[in-house]
């Protein structure tokens, strides 16, 4: 059995999967996404993702499609269906489909759904944190919303495709200031010479990461010292250790910034043992 996509109410096979050439998501970036990792099939961290998917959808005055539940229905069943249980699910949600026009829609529309299933190698994955990865950084060029999980993401597309021709995995944005804001696709910290956990904090112009949250919630069980403070490219290599968070890299050791080692440049066992919390707790909270 090939891929399936779930579209406006239907399950399609992912070839065939298409969406209205005027869905506003298309056209305008009228669109919020949520992305969620998989374990066994299930679904981790689901309540931190449809908490912020809803006030992703609120802040852009778009209307949830379904209940929390039938959604969650509709995903798990999409993921059933592909017969996937490592990897991540992918769920797009429009403002729907109307004339071309800035402004939204005077007449109702339906928003647009749009669900998809990617399976993952997790042997390749766990190589991948062994080994460690490296960043770039960029200039923050990004609007000032990115609390919100637009599909507006060509900022984010062009910093990673700097980042893929410099060799590196990930791109980390740094502001006006000289402060690493986030990661082009996850959230950024170090683990300082003090040992601390130093993390930008969400007032910042950041995206407010689930994988983030539970991560620090595990820190402060394990009683981890945290610190959202912003810190520097010299800072991180200056640092102990830095990795990357999201629930495409659960946690992801980052060994040189800009062809910097950071610490030693060698993945650090803080990094590691933060990585094997986030799986155990994931794993056990999956849904
Ligand atoms: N990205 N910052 C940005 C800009 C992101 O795009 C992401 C996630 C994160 C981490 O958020 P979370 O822990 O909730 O996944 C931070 C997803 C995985 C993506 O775009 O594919």
């Amino acid at each position: 059995m090939g891929r399936v996509a779930y579209v406006n109410g239907r399950f399609v096979p992912h070839g065939q999967a298409v969406v209205h050439i005027e869905d506003r998501g298309y056209q305008l970036a009228d669109a919020v996404y949520e992305v969620w990792a998989l374990f066994g099939g299930r679904m981790a961290d689901a309540a931190g993702h449809f908490e912020r998917l809803e006030r992703s959808l609120s802040e852009l005055k778009i209307a949830m499609p379904m209940s929390r539940q039938a959604l969650t229905f509709v995903l798990k069943e999409t993921v059933r269906r592909n017969r996937v249980r490592e990897g991540t699910v992918y769920l797009q949600v429009s403002r729907g489909v109307a004339p071309r026009d800035h402004a939204f829609p005077t007449a109702p529309v339906r928003p647009a759904v749009v669900i998809t299933v990617r399976g993952l190698d997790r042997a390749a994955s766990e190589a991948r944190a062994a080994k460690g990865v490296t960043v770039v950084t960029t200039p923050e060029n990004r609007w000032g919303r990115c609390d919100i999980k637009t599909v507006g993401l060509l900022p984010n597309a062009l910093a990673k495709q700097a980042a893929r021709e410099a060799g590196a995995y990930e791109a980390w944005f740094v502001d006006d200031l000289g402060f690493v804001t986030e990661g082009a696709s996850s959230n950024a910290w170090i683990v300082d010479q003090d040992g601390r956990l130093r993390t930008r904090d969400t007032n910042a112009n950041i995206l407010r990461g689930v994988t983030r949250k539970t991560l620090i919630e595990s820190m402060q069980t394990e009683g981890l010292m945290i610190d959202e403070r912003p810190f520097t490219p010299g800072d991180a290599i200056a640092a102990r250790e830095a990795f990357i968070t999201g629930a495409g890299s659960l946690v992801l050791p980052v060994i040189a910034v800009d062809g910097r080692p950071v610490g030693d440049g060698s993945v650090g066992p803080v990094a590691m043992r933060l990585r094997n919390l986030y799986i155990e707790h994931a794993i056990a909270g999956a849904i």
